[in-house]
């Protein structure tokens, strides 16, 4: 029987991965779910230890001492300003670690090595991308693009698998739906959040987004269902040196979201929610040339690719340091027992880069089928299920 280790253990994707792993202890001997804080307890088969990543290799060699495993799962991630610095630390941090396992000498074991990465791999955090994205699109590499530490992730990766016996497999979600205490970028639990103030201050439901956005495509990832794709991608013998996209298997829009949405706290979308024109929302450019250009010319589209914007109707951030709101989520936790802190630690940012981009964003699951994941989940279905989850955390009042 294998065992694992799981860096970034208190993230949005890696809690799930090592949760999904002790599920199946017939499968999985032993956990070693590496983080520097602890958020969860954990099934026995885990064993949760303290680790920074940014720490000198020596240091991170002796707290990795007596640690052994088949799979590695490196979903660790420290958020920076700007993507240079991004690049440097993020990229350092794997390189360390991968020093710190050839020091110790639990390298000379590991049979593959999977990393987490994320969609942004096609620049969507840049501009329009091409759509579908495939694993195939070439990266953007070149001076008019800016670093893009997955990019520098991976060629570490390739080239400690080069010198080693292990091989290697890198995932792309997008737009994660999952559970996480204080992390960097969570989506769904600031969604909650902005619809259970709105409605404790008895006010209608507008989309803080982008209006254009609101009719667009979109595709997410459960954390649940990557964490699934992890464990298959981590013991299924063809997908060595691969990298995959993971997404729901569905296409989405809050156009038909947000009404369910809606629906679920009991609250009522303004029927003509984008009729009038915002007084707190903004608009702000992505870079000059979206990653669409660089396919520009091939695909007859010259002069066609015009900047992107991220536009809100509501500015989330702005919106969350009112008084009238953090008044009204004092109330709601006061009265329901939440926890207190949720609110301070959302990413208000994050949601609305997320809802506020004006393009579509479309992710092929082709390849990782053709190599025989059947792995789906409803975005709906993962969506709600997730509330749920926050309001048994008390992170959200019961909606029902
Ligand atoms: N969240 C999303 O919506 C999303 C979407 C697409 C792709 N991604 C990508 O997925 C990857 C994982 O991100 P995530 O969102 O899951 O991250 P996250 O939720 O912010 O969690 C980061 C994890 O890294 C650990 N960590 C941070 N600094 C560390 C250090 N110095 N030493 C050891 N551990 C450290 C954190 O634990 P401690 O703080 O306890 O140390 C935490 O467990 C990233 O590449 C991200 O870009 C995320």
């Amino acid at each position: 029987m294998p065992s694992a280790i799981v860096t970034g253990a208190t993230g949005i994707l890696g809690r799930e991965i090592v949760f999904e792993l002790a599920k199946n202890p017939s499968q999985w001997s032993t956990i070693h779910a590496l983080s520097r804080s602890k958020k969860a307890d954990y099934p026995a088969n885990v064993k949760h230890g303290r680790i920074d990543l940014t720490g000198d290799v020596n240091k991170m060699a002796k707290d990795l001492e007596g640690m052994e495993a088949e799979y590695v799962f490196f979903a660790a991630y420290l958020q920076q300003d700007t993507e240079q610095e991004n690049w440097d630390v993020n990229g350092d941090m794997l390189h360390n670690f991968l020093d710190a396992l050839k020091l110790t000498g639990a390298d000379r074991k590991v049979q593959r090595i999977l990393l987490v990465t994320g969609v942004k791999q096609y620049g969507v955090h840049l501009g329009v991308p091409k759509n579908p994205m495939e694993e195939t699109d070439p990266w953007l590499r070149g001076p008019e693009w800016p670093p893009n530490f997955y990019y520098r992730q991976q060629d570490i990766l390739k080239e400690y698998s080069e010198r080693s016996s292990w091989d290697w497999v890198v995932t792309y979600p997008n737009d994660v739906i999952g559970v996480a205490k204080g992390n960097f970028m969570n989506a769904t639990t600031t969604l909650g959040l902005y619809v259970a103030v709105t409605k404790e201050m008895g006010q209608e439901l507008y989309f803080p987004g982008s209006d254009k956005f609101y009719t667009m495509f979109d595709c997410f990832t459960d954390t649940r269902l990557h964490a699934q794709f992890c464990a298959w991608a981590a013991l299924e013998p063809g997908a060595g040196n691969q990298a995959f996209n993971v997404v729901n298997g569905d296409v989405e829009s809050w156009q038909n979201l947000w009404p369910k949405v809606a629906r679920r706290f009991g609250v009522k979308i303004p029927e003509d929610q984008f009729a009038k024109p915002s007084t707190e929302g903004g608009r702000a450019k992505m870079q000059d040339q979206p990653p669409l250009s660089a396919w520009a010319k091939e695909m007859g589209l010259v002069g066609q690719t015009a900047q992107s914007m991220v536009e809100h109707r509501i500015d989330l951030v702005r919106w969350s340091q009112r008084e009238d709101v953090k008044k009204a989520w004092e109330r709601l936790a006061e009265r329901e027992g939440l926890d207190q802190e949720a609110f301070g630690k959302e990413t208000w940012w994050f949601l609305g880069f997320v809802l506020g981009r004006d393009f579509n964003i479309v992710v092929s699951m082709s390849k990782a089928r053709e190599f025989g994941w059947t792995g789906y989940m409803d975005t709906w279905q993962s969506l709600s299920e997730t509330l749920d989850e926050l309001e048994k955390l008390k992170v959200l009042p019961k909606s029902k």
